[in-house]
């Protein structure tokens, strides 16, 4: 979760970046950087790990080869800086932006992922573009550079038109200076509007010290901030007319980014945690590159015999959906372990098997205790985790991190559709190292996958009012019954987990084909049943489940894909996801359930942040 920050204006910038820099640290980063222009060149300092390395780097850190105390001496009042969080290339000071063109004339700041880097990048080297990055974001400078004829917003314009992803960037230039462009494809940037001065931000405490005087950048829109004004244009070049806003956020809801509380704004934030986890990995388009710092052995990967997945709560559910989409493409057995379960019975496992622990937080008890009884036994042991450094990671023979960034809600959520994503990837790996699907099928799941960011934001800007709606109508309930098939049971598991423990309303998961094993006692008119109803190829199935539960006087609440209309008849309500490869619905199915869980929440007068008797890190046995 990178931060950006710009300045243009007539104070002294380097303070200003680093406050901004200091004020978005709670998302997370493990380098930083600021450029700025002073005197007819640009200055850019980087560092790696905390802000106080970026301090010292600005302000001198006795390292003669590397002075840098021109830059706190100079009057700059024009600049940019940023924190890496890093996901396109390894955590180095190169790899840290701002990142600049050949000549050093363009710096840019850059959040989220440029897909089409790529291609862009090979056309710029052949032009004559010497890169000095591993990151896809360094194109941008490059690309703006090409375009650059002393007119940056034209160049901005030119270049933008080309990049294809899931980004915010900003930019400043040599060859005209005083003048930010900034664009916005998806990824948050912000206006913070002052006398003589302006700013611009990836989130507003950035700049809430000095303006609290804001204008909203929409999806698919550029910005150009002057000293004496800004101004917000459409990528064809049409000015806009956007109002400024007052924001009376006090520093609580700043940091939840003007959200109520964290959990919503970490739903919020699925949309660039997937693609943070999901697009370097994917970037050949063809299959899965998973062979990076810290990663297993691809050797180990390609060797293993079964998949034993071992895991608690929420991660325990990503596991659930990892084992569908690895069985089904790499035709590789898979079993999911509840893993404060799975020491206790003497598991059968040893060296063939790949042992997988997931776990946010790398730090639950169960799960490292899982993990090391199977790496005793001599099975490989791979961590899925979203915390560098955490215990997981150093209990493995390799790891695979979730970039989903900080989460300070209890519940989790952006990291459990970051984990089902690594598992999607993982699944995908698999299958192409074992040649189980052809490289047709592979490239279109691939393109799915790449695909999934874009589809929760669509899914976001729709689903709000429809489950404030039914929130409103259920919140009084006194128990919710959750019903799926294949992997949509393990969704179905996922949104019980969720409204139970932060709406503390009973609920029940099951196999929607066991209901009427016993489960279909519980119905009555009062009951509301979650049946997960996406493509799959036991829809059919789960339809007559649902008219089981209608012929019992209860009420179906289906998740259901857009554009399957006959799902409506079977239901009192649908919440619908965008239309994706089958397999790759369950991870957009789980968002509604969470919007759900928490609408109940909240109109209870709960705390979700912090449900009563749960901690974040489960840490004891
Ligand atoms: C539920 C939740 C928990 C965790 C579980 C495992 O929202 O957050 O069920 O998933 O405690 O935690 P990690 O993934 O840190 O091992």
């Amino acid at each position: 979760m990178c931060g950006i920050v710009g300045y243009v204006g007539h104070r002294q910038v380097q303070e200003i970046l680093l406050q901004g820099l200091r004020n978005l640290e709670y998302r997370g980063y493990d380098s930083a950087g600021i450029s700025v222009l002073a005197d007819g060149e640009i200055e850019s300092v980087r560092a790696v790990g905390n802000l106080s390395a970026l301090e010292q780097a600005i302000h001198g850190n006795g390292d003669s080869t590397r002075p840098s105390v021109a830059l706190a001496t100079r009057p700059a009042t024009t600049g940019i800086g940023h924190t890496r969080w890093a996901t396109h290339g390894r955590v180095s000071e190169e790899n840290a932006h701002p990142h600049f063109d050949t000549n050093d004339r363009i710096h840019v700041v850059v959040n989220g992922i440029v897909e089409n880097y790529v291609s862009l990048k090979a056309r710029l080297i052949e032009g004559g573009a010497r890169f000095s990055s591993e990151t896809d974001a360094e194109v941008i400078a490059h690309l703006i550079a090409t375009y650059m004829d002393g007119d940056l917003v034209a160049a901005v314009r030119r270049a933008y038109a080309e990049l294809e992803g899931h980004f915010a960037f900003v930019a400043m230039s040599l060859d005209d200076p005083d003048t930010l462009v900034g664009a916005r494809l998806e990824c948050p940037l912000i206006v913070g509007r002052g006398e003589g001065e302006q700013f611009v931000a990836s989130a507003v405490p950035a700049f809430m010290a000095h303006t609290r005087e804001v204008q909203y950048i929409e999806n698919d829109e550029l910005v150009v901030l002057r000293r004496d004004g800004v101004q917000l244009l459409r990528p064809d070049g049409t000015v806009l007319d956007r109002p400024i806003v007052h924001i009376d956020w006090d520093e609580e809801t700043a940091e939840k980014g003007g959200y109520e509380t964290f959990m919503l704004k970490e739903m919020y934030e699925q949309a660039d945690a997937l693609a943070d986890t999901i697009f370097d990995r994917t970037a050949r388009g063809d299959g899965v590159d998973l062979d990076e710092e810290g990663a297993l052995d691809e050797a180990l990967l390609g060797d293993a015999r079964r998949i034993v997945v071992v895991a608690c709560g929420t991660s325990f559910h990503a596991g659930l959906i990892g084992r569908y989409a690895i069985e089904t493409w790499a035709r590789l057995p898979v079993e999911v372990e509840i893993a404060s379960e799975y020491r206790y019975r003497d598991p059968i496992v040893g060296p063939g098997d790949l042992v997988i622990g997931i776990t946010q937080s790398g730090e639950t008890a169960d799960t490292l205790a899982a993990m090391r009884l199977a790496r005793e036994r001599g099975a490989t042991v791979l961590a899925v985790t979203n915390v560098r450094g955490s215990q997981a990671t150093r209990d493995a023979d390799g790891v695979l991190y979730t970039r989903a960034g900080l989460e300070i809600g209890v519940a989790a959520t952006k990291t459990f559709t970051c984990q089902v994503a690594v598992m999607l990837l993982l699944g995908l790996r698999l299958a192409e190292l074992r040649g189980t699907l052809d490289r047709a099928r592979l490239t279109e799941l691939v393109e799915g996958v790449k695909h999934l960011p874009h589809n929760v934001t669509e899914l976001m800007d729709t689903l709000k009012p429809q489950v404030d709606a039914l929130a409103e109508h259920w919140w009084q309930a006194n128990f919710f019954l959750y019903l799926g098939r294949h992997a949509g049971l393990a969704v179905a598991h996922e949104g019980a987990l969720k409204l139970k423990e932060i709406s503390y309303i009973s609920t029940d998961a099951y196999a929607a084909g066991e209901m009427k094993h016993g489960p279909i006692a519980l119905l009555d008119e009062m009951t509301p049943v979650v049946c997960v109803a996406t493509d799959s190829p036991v829809l059919e199935k789960v339809v007559s489940n649902m008219q089981e539960v209608r012929a019992r006087g209860a009420h179906v609440i289906a998740i259901t894909t857009a554009g399957n209309e006959e799902i409506a008849q079977h239901a009192e309500a649908t919440l619908a996801i965008p239309r994706t490869d089958w397999m790759l619905q369950p991870i957009l199915a789980v968002i509604p359930l969470q919007l759900l869980a928490y609408g109940i929440a909240v109109r209870r007068g709960l705390n979700v942040d912090q449900p009563r008797n749960l901690a974040k890190t489960v840490t004891v046995e």
